[in-house]
């Protein structure tokens, strides 16, 4: 998720680049860039890797009175932060920033012999896609963009600039938000309105398919087939805070709204439901070396050790012949562990930069074990000591507590455990009913998240006022229990401990009394009445329990009850965590402590 700018007025251009990429910089910074053309169409181009400090130092020696000028800040999803991989990116006598994925930049590139590539981005690939129809004065700026946008596959939203007519700006989108402040005697762009606060509040909202041609004092739109679209124009939200967030009080609940994308972006390209199969390109392992995989260790921690253990269910119950074992790096990295022949290490982090999880993976490779990262943050140290990698492109996870990565993670390991069984030949039928799940998800997390937020914050309230949790689950709704109670322990210091159902009479048993609820996960399957049974023992002790189920016809005397749906069978436990996740975000606000930056906590635990 970059962040992207443009100018085009009476005023310095830099001078509102600049501070449209500081307030766009909590969608994402590890690297920034502005170029600016003056009446002549002499470019001034200034990128930097880092934060937008870097960009500001090499501003004071770049200082232009230009008036047009477009600018990003950069989440990288292809190649890793560095100045060439920084946007603004140049082909021939245009500028382009962009923000989103091109699926199929590697066919386009292919025929985009006459460029001369500098970056690893897909980015590039459509400035010179653009370029290439710019370049021989066949096509304006505005149709040359709508030749390109036309052959590509993927999310974009961008904004093209030329030296050959330095007062247009063109800018376009397709799931990517662009948004256009119209100003008196000038135009600005932005990905969200709040680069525009303060300069406006006047502000056009493009939509998917929309290609504008924007001037100082003119916006005409029309879509990918020329249609003229009439622009309408809308009183801007004032709230800074309020824009950043997505217009959600705290950035954990936008990060849990946001799952059905961050999810699609997850699978993008990688599930086919109708073949029943799953493709990932990033591990970078053969089919030899996949069907020899007799051991898998997972390492993380926390969130991301969760969905490692999670994961693990998962794969051992299609995959023939594994042994997984699920670790937390702080207690592997010091122990002597062996690691039989014919393993490989899942490394899952989405900082990429825990000091736990990164010196594990340094231990492992020792070893000779073949590592995969499963990593939000592209570039990061993990992604790039890792030998190969699935990266979850969930976007920048702002908030302490992890959600969207969670179930990102999640998936994409029971992505890797698919191929790994499609290499052993596992039957299709077998592994059929998991790939169409995985497909079905992100619409039945946002159909989840709709259904149920009403009521997880009503009963939220009645849980505000403990100070002890348990959470229950068996099977994969162990580790999703674990999942459970970390959330709600890191944000609302609840005392919150999981425990597998049959660990119950085991001890834990012990602790029910009217200081604790419990929070019970009950998903349909075979293991449901042994689940059931255990509810009953809780009750017995006048257990408080919150029982979470895709289970129709439940009828236990519990306190309260929240159904999830029941169209996914196997990752019915996804679905309950979206369910605790938004308990843990209720509570929290219930209790009125600092939803996104918990006390004690970090977002990137580099130490160690
Ligand atoms: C999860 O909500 C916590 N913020 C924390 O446990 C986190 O998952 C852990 O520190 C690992 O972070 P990483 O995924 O960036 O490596």
């Amino acid at each position: 998720m970059c962040g992207i700018v443009g100018y085009v007025g009476n005023k310095n251009a830099q001078d509102f680049l600049i501070s449209g990429l500081k307030r766009l910089e909590y969608r994402g910074y590890d690297s920034a860039g502005i170029v600016t053309l003056d009446d002549a169409g002499e470019a001034t181009l200034l990128r930097a890797k880092g934060k937008i400090v870097n960009l500001e130092e090499k501003l004071a020696e770049n200082k232009r009175e230009d008036k047009i000028g477009i600018g990003h800040t950069r989440w990288a999803t292809h190649g890793e932060p560095s100045e060439t991989n920084a946007h603004p990116h140049q082909a021939g006598d245009i500028y382009l920033v962009h923000n989103g994925i091109i699926e199929n930049y590697k066919e386009l590139k292919e025929h985009l012999t006459e460029h001369e590539f500098k970056s690893q981005t897909d980015s590039e690939v459509l400035a010179a896609l653009v370029e290439s129809f710019y370049g021989g004065g066949e096509y304006s700026l505005v149709d040359a963009v709508v030749q390109a946008l036309k052959l590509v596959k993927g999310t974009y939203g961008i904004a093209v600039i030329s030296r050959l007519n330095p007062h247009e700006i063109v800018v376009a989108r397709s799931g990517s938000p662009l948004v256009i402040g119209v100003g008196h005697d000038e135009t600005l762009i932005a990905s969200d309105a709040s680069a525009l606060v303060g300069h406006t509040k006047q502000a056009i909202y493009l939509n998917d398919g929309e290609v504008a041609l924007v001037t100082s004092h003119s916006v005409e739109i029309k879509t990918l087939n020329a249609e003229p679209v009439s622009a309408k124009v809308e009183e801007i939200e004032t709230n800074l805070a309020a824009i950043q967030k997505g217009g959600y009080e705290h950035f954990l609940l936008k990060e849990i709204m946001e799952q059905p994308e961050s999810l699609r972006e997850t699978l993008r390209g990688r599930v086919n439901a109708t073949e029943g199969t799953v493709r990932l390109g990033g591990p970078g392992l053969t089919e030899a070396q996949l069907r020899k995989i007799k051991h898998l260790v997972i390492v993380g921690c926390g969130t991301a050790y969760h969905a490692g253990l999670m994961a693990g269910y998962y794969i051992e119950q299609f995959t023939p012949e594994i042994t997984i074992e699920t670790v937390i790096a702080s207690e592997y990295r010091y122990r002597n562990a062996y690691i039989p022949k014919d393993s490989v290490a899942l490394i899952v982090s989405q900082s990429g930069e825990t000091a736990d999880t990164l010196a594990c993976l340094r231990e492992i490779k020792k070893q000779g074990v073949p590592t995969i990262g499963i990593v939000n943050a592209i570039g990061s140290t993990i992604a790039r000591e890792v030998d190969g990698g699935t990266y979850v492109h969930v976007g920048p996870e702002i908030s302490v507590a992890s959600t969207k990565a969670f179930t990102s993670q999640m998936i994409a390991m029971v992505m890797f455990g698919l191929t790994i069984a499609q290499a052993k030949g596992v039957k299709p039928s077998v592994l059929r009913p998991y790939v169409q799940e995985i497909a079905k998800l992100p619409e039945v997390v946002k159909e989840t998240l709709a259904s149920v937020s009403a009521e997880v914050r009503e009963v939220a309230a009645k849980y505000a006022e403990y100070d002890h949790a348990i959470y229950l689950g068996r099977d994969t709704a162990y580790p999703a229990a674990m999942e459970g109670a970390l959330k709600l322990k890191e944000i609302s210091y609840v005392d919150a401990n999981a425990y597998a159902f049959g660990e119950l009479k085991h001890g834990p048993l012990a602790l029910v009394d009217d200081r604790f609820f419990e929070v019970a996960l009950l998903p349909s399957g075979e293991l449901y009445d042994k689940a059931v049974s255990n509810v009953q023992e809780v009750l017995a002790r006048g257990g408080h329990i919150l029982a979470i189920t895709n289970v129709d016809r439940f009828d236990l005397p519990v306190e309260n009850v929240v159904k999830i749906t029941t169209e996914l069978k196997i990752f019915a436990p996804v679905i309950m965590n979206l369910v605790m996740q938004l308990l843990a975000y209720y509570v929290t606000v219930a209790k009125g402590y600092n939803v996104d930056q918990p006390r004690n906590l970090a977002k990137s635990v580099t130490v160690e």
